[in-house]
């Protein structure tokens, strides 16, 4: 790829761009903890490709325009989730997120607002606090409960079986279901969606011992119960998991009985 200086009206003036860039504005909502009275939305002018992801974009505005731009990411292929963020009032993972389908096709110029996700404490521009996040995937126990004897060999499991809970285990702890629940931005007590898929990923498992104890959990005044039903976590999830329906599944193994719904 040849590179030449974008000479659009704007900061991009003397950067770099790569030919047939179209130059985008980024809006982004800043907070710097430092200097709390100046956070606000900011715009950048960005040369994007139709193939570029949004993180390419974010890590450009942080490599030539402005460099105390804060936001996570690591893997850049939707893998460990962690570059969630709300992008033109959605919950979205940047690397996931193709400038392809967010181009404008009127040639008008295109404009992207970025905001951090909500519910969380935000730290510093796109990045919050995952902290209450996890606090609440810690407490649903995570992990695989058994007793007697450790097995001299795998734990056999049918494929219906697994099957069962096939759809919960893709999920990467992003966290944008729970940004987008409207129970959960009122009060982050209630455990939200992330924690309460991760509890069933493990209550459906044929081989686990601790459904009843996590559904003792889940069964408390911050458990599934406060879920509303709204479906905007399901729409939020970049994983396509049906986060709703495992909340659902969930409520009706307290209501019949977990070994009457799970078997
Ligand atoms: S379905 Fe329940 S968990 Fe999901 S966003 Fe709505 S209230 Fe929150
Ligand atoms: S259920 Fe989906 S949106 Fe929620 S944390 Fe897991 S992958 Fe992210
Ligand atoms: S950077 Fe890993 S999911 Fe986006």
């Amino acid at each position: 790829m040849s590179v030449h200086t974008n000479d659009e009206p704007g900061s991009t003036a003397d950067l770099p761009a790569p030919d047939g860039a179209v130059t985008v504005t980024l809006k982004i909502l800043r907070f710097n903890p430092e200097a709390p009275d100046k956070a606000g939305w900011e715009s950048f002018q960005v040369p994007c490709l139709p193939t570029d992801r949004l993180l390419n974009l974010l890590i450009y505005v942080k490599g030539y325009l402005d460099g105390t731009l804060t936001f996570r990411r690591s893997c850049a292929h939707g893998v460990c989730g962690s570059d969630a963020m709300i992008v033109n009032g959605v919950n979205r993972l940047a690397c996931k997120v193709l400038m392809r389908d967010m181009l404008r096709k009127d040639g008008k110029d295109t404009v992207i607002t970025i905001a951090p996700l909500k519910g969380l404490p935000v730290e510093k521009d796109l990045v919050v606090d995952m902290e209450p996040f996890f606090d609440s995937y810690r407490q649903i126990k995570p992990f695989l409960m058994t007793s007697g004897q450790e097995p001299t060999r795998e734990r056999i499991q049918s494929q219906t079986d697994r099957a069962r809970y096939d759809d919960t285990t893709k999920c990467i702890l992003c966290a944008c279901c729970t940004g987008s629940c409207p129970v959960y931005w009122a009060d982050g007590s209630y455990f939200g969606p992330a924690a309460i898929v991760n509890a069933h990923r493990f209550i459906f498992d044929s081989r686990d011992e601790g459904a009843e104890e996590r559904m003792e959990i889940l069964n408390g005044v911050d458990g599934v119960w406060r879920c509303r039903t709204t479906f905007n976590c399901t729409e939020a999830c970049p994983r396509g998991i049906k986060v709703t329906q495992a909340i659902t599944e969930v409520k009706r193994a307290l209501l019949f009985h977990r070994k009457a719904v799970v078997r």
